[in-house]
Parts: C-alpha cells; structure tokens; sequence
C-alpha cells in the first residue's frame, strides 16, 4: 500500500524496540565475527522449522530458496543502516507471508527462534566479556524486536484492508465515496 508513512514507521518501531543509534553502531560492529556465522544459523533454523508440522507445507520444495533468502535478511540486521528503506523491505517482506497465507504468529515464532541461535552465538564469541555480551545481545534483541513490528504491521494493514473491501463489498459505497468521507472525518 503506497500511502503507508515509513518514516513515522520507522520511528515508531524504533521507540517499541529500543532500536537507538548506540546500538545500530553496535550492530554494525558485529557484522565481521556474526555474518561468518550466519549460514550455520541459517541451517540450524531451517532444521527446528521442519520439526513443527505446522510449518511443513509453507517448507516443501523451497527449502533452498527459502536459505538464500534467509540468509540475505540475517546479514541486512548487521547493516547498520536501519532507516525507512529498511522499513519498507521489511514491510515488503510481511506482505510476501502475507500472500503465502502464513499463519501470523509464524513472524514471532520465527523470530524467537532466530533470537535463540544468536544468543547462543553471541554468547561463545563474548564468553571473556560480559559487558560487551550485554550490549550485543541487547542491541540484537532491538534489532529482531524492530524487524518483527514491521512484518506483523503487514499483516494488521492486509487484515484491514479485507475488512474495508468487505464494507464496501456489503454496503455498495464507491471508494472514491469513502475516501472523500474517510478524508471528511479525520
Ligand atoms: C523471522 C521470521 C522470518 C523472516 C525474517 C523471513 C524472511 C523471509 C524473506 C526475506 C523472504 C523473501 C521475501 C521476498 O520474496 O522478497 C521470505 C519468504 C518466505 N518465507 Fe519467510 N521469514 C520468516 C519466517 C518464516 C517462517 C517461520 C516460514 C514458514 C515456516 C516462512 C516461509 C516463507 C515462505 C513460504 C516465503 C515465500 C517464498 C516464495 O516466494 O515462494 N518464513 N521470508
């Protein structure tokens, strides 16, 4: 949906999830000793994925696919750019399990998972330095609770927009009708 305000998104996100500029930075740090393990991770998650019937059928024949994709997103969170085209590829990306009908607590179940296999990864690499552990897993946990805000938000748009076509659908009002009377009351 092109009305959408990424910016105000962005900004929102940010405040819920803690995402501050102190952190992007620390973010940012990580990439050279997490990006080298983000395959591995990638793997790992794919793997407890296939152990939930539930997710099976969305997994069937795209396992592949679905890695490279995968893996691409894990590398974005260590960008250190979190800005509102972040904002809207991650939107993008809502809308894509979206149309695939995945079922939406799949964001945070997958987003939890993938927090786990971090953790664990952070972890090992901070295990002699325990301030420097609390500051990566703080600002990965701001960085996955972000991502997830904006995934779902795809999800809350799409259900909103179903429920304003089946308004218009059971009332015959044009849209054009709405949208002058929408614009009217706001
Ligand atoms: C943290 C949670 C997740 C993230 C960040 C994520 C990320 C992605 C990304 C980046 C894409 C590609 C979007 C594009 O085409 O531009 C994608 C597609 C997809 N994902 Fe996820 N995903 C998550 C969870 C899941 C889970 C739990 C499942 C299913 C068990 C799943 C199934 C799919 C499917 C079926 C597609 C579409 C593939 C196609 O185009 O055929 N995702 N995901």
């Amino acid at each position: 949906m092109s009305d959408i305000n990424f910016e105000h998104m962005t900004e929102y996100a940010k405040q819920f999830a803690g995402l501050t500029p102190e952190r992007e930075e620390i973010l940012k740090s990580l990439a050279p000793v997490i990006v080298p393990r983000l395959s591995k991770i990638t793997d790992a998650f794919y793997g407890t994925l296939s152990t939930i019937k539930e997710a099976s059928p969305f997994l069937e024949g795209r396992i592949d696919v679905l890695k490279q994709t995968h893996l691409r997103w894990l590398t974005s969170l260590f960008s250190g750019t979190y800005d509102s085209e972040y904002t809207k590829a991650m939107h993008r990306v809502g809308d894509v399990h979206v149309k695939v009908k995945l079922p939406v607590e799949f964001m945070a179940g997958g987003t939890t998972l993938i927090g786990d296999l971090l953790l664990a990864d952070l972890d090992e690499l901070f295990r002699d330095d325990p301030k420097a552990r609390t500051d990566a897993v703080g600002a990965v946990n701001a960085i996955l609770g972000f991502s997830l805000i904006i995934m779902q938000q795809s999800f809350q748009d799409s259900s909103l927009h179903a429920e304003l076509e089946k308004f218009l659908k059971i009332t015959g009002m044009s849209r054009a009708l709405f949208n002058n009377l929408a614009a009217a009351y706001r």
